[in-house]
């Protein structure tokens, strides 16, 4: 057998033999040839095997999807080829001969292929995502990285609420009673008093009762901490970190967002001109504006057009499905039916939504908490991101500085992406004060005591700081365009799912 080489440098073989290792991804019989499609993790190429090479097309003739296999061959151009390049087969081993793999090309069902995630990861759609969840993740680091942070890892054990006592997941330690981490952000304020400026970058806990498409219970979050800087230094920084990190993916991942059918230019958009910035007090009357109400009627009315659409195509599918005759032909009409049937279940759901969002929008009462649609709402109205600012203190956390001129008011913002995807960012200048801070805790009802060691941040050498948490899985769902968390994370965690 030849050296082996990973498809994705086949290029370099060109005329040569080769060995290649992988998996068979399809198979598809030409009378005297067979053409398999054989992935290796680093691409996918097809593989010619001529009746001719009895033992190889033998070999090949039976082997099932999924069977891991080594096979040698000539590499030759053909421009028709995804790679550019294809192999015409001398030799094939069987490694492992697999049979009747659970996931074939037609369309499963979403829960289905959650429940065999653990091999569904080999699909296309699942690499794509995660390929550019892994160019994100570099991003987040090279950013920091080039600019001075120091990456401090904080504890996944905690003591107690970093953010709300509410989405704790208690563990047991020895003869304690601990919690799983919400958020690293009050350690990694400690290292900010150490080395100026910082991150932290890890598993974050929340048991929030919350099925939304939003909501994971184990997510990763990304955390930087400035010294000596004031809210907008902090929403600067935002901004040149999104920007980059949607750069990075747009530059090498194409292919990944086509396949995932993102629109592109969107992004592209997203990112050309500075983000927005808004306040809450804003926010509150966009969302109980007449233009958002005129908006919203106009987008529910092309909605209901698209869902009546797609309910006619449905029925045009169904007709053809009775119409067809070669077992194949149906099989491809009972995979578009699924497509569209879950496609219809979605858009019905958001158009059921749509009266109670809009009406919860326009009575919105100043001094409540922005919620996912109203966030929706609000995002929608914006090409780019946009952050919201200077929240009531009462409906965030107790560590957030009280705004100057108005003590009801704090010096946070919020992150929201657009194309409705909502809140990615959440992040706040710190109060540096020693008092106000164990007021802010006592009036959240927080036991100044219990957070003894973060108030002698306060002690020593206090001064102006703050920073932000980025969380991964929001922010890969905004920019490869899905419309669940729940793809961008290799195993989700959610209320109702905790395995594979
Ligand atoms: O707004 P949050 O709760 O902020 C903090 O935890 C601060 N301590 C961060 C800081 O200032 N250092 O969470 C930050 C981000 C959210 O904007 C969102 O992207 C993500 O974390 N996030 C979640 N992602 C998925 N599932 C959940 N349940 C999430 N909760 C928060
Ligand atoms: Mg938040």
């Amino acid at each position: 057998m030849p050296d082996t080489v990973r498809i994705n440098a086949l290029g370099r073989y060109e005329g040569h033999e080769v060995g290649i290792q992988g998996w068979l991804y399809g198979k598809r019989s030409g009378g005297k040839i067979l053409f398999l499609q054989v992935r290796d993790g680093s691409g996918s190429c097809q593989c010619v095997v001529e009746a001719a090479r009895h033992d190889a097309f033998a070999a090949a003739q039976r082997l099932a999807n999924e069977s891991s296999l080594l096979l040698g061959g000539s590499v030759r151009r053909d421009e028709r080829a995804a790679g550019g390049f294809e192999i015409l087969v001398n030799h094939i081993e069987v490694i492992q001969a697999a049979d009747d793999y659970p996931i074939s090309r037609k369309s499963h069902g979403i829960d289905f292929l959650m429940s065999k995630r653990h091999l569904w990861l080999r699909s296309r759609r699942p690499g794509a995502v995660l390929r550019i969840r892994h160019t994100l993740v570099k991003a987040v680091r090279d950013f920091f990285d080039e600019r001075g942070f120091v990456l401090v890892d904080t504890p996944i054990i905690t003591t107690g609420a970093g953010e709300d006592i509410q989405s704790l997941f208690p563990v047991e330690y020895f003869d304690r009673r601990a919690f799983l981490s919400q958020t690293g952000q009050l350690h990694v304020e400690s290292a900010c008093m150490a080395f100026g400026r910082v991150y932290c970058f890890g598993p974050t806990f929340r048991a929030e009762r919350s099925k939304t498409r939003r909501h994971l219970a184990e997510f990763w979050m990304v955390e930087p901490e400035i010294a000596f800087a004031e809210l907008d230094d902090i929403i600067e920084l935002a901004e040149e970190f999104v920007r980059c990190l949607v750069q990075a993916v747009l530059s090498r991942h194409e292919d990944d967002l086509r396949l995932l059918d993102r629109d592109i230019a969107a992004l592209q958009n997203a990112v050309a001109s500075p983000f927005a910035r808004i306040t809450y007090g804003e926010a509150v009357e966009r969302l109980r504006s007449e233009e958002t109400r005129r908006r919203l009627e106009a987008r529910f009315q092309r909605d209901r057009r698209r869902l009546q659409s797609m309910i006619d195509d449905l029925a045009d599918v169904e007709k053809r499905m009775t119409a067809a005759v070669k077992p194949w032909q149906k099989e491809k009409l009972k995979s578009d039916l699924r497509e569209l049937r879950e496609k219809i279940h979605d858009l019905e759901r958001d158009v059921a939504d749509q009266p109670a969002h809009l009406a919860s929008a326009q009575s919105f009462e100043w001094g409540g908490d922005l919620g996912g649609s109203d966030e929706t709402i609000l995002c929608e109205q914006f090409e780019t991101p946009v952050f919201v600012t200077d929240y009531p203190a009462r409906v965030k956390a107790f560590y957030m500085k009280k705004h100057p001129h108005d003590p009801r008011l704090v010096r946070n913002m919020d992150l929201l992406a657009p194309e409705g995807y909502g809140e990615i960012i959440g992040g706040s200048q710190r109060e540096d004060d020693l008092e106000a801070l164990t007021n802010a805790m006592r009036e959240k009802g927080l036991d100044p005591r219990d957070y003894d060691w973060y108030l002698d941040l306060r002690r020593y050498g206090s001064v102006p700081h703050g920073g932000f948490g980025l969380g991964i899985e929001r922010a890969l769902s905004w920019i490869c365009g899905l419309k669940h968390v729940r793809e961008t994370i290799p195993f989700p965690r959610t209320m109702s799912r905790l395995e594979p």
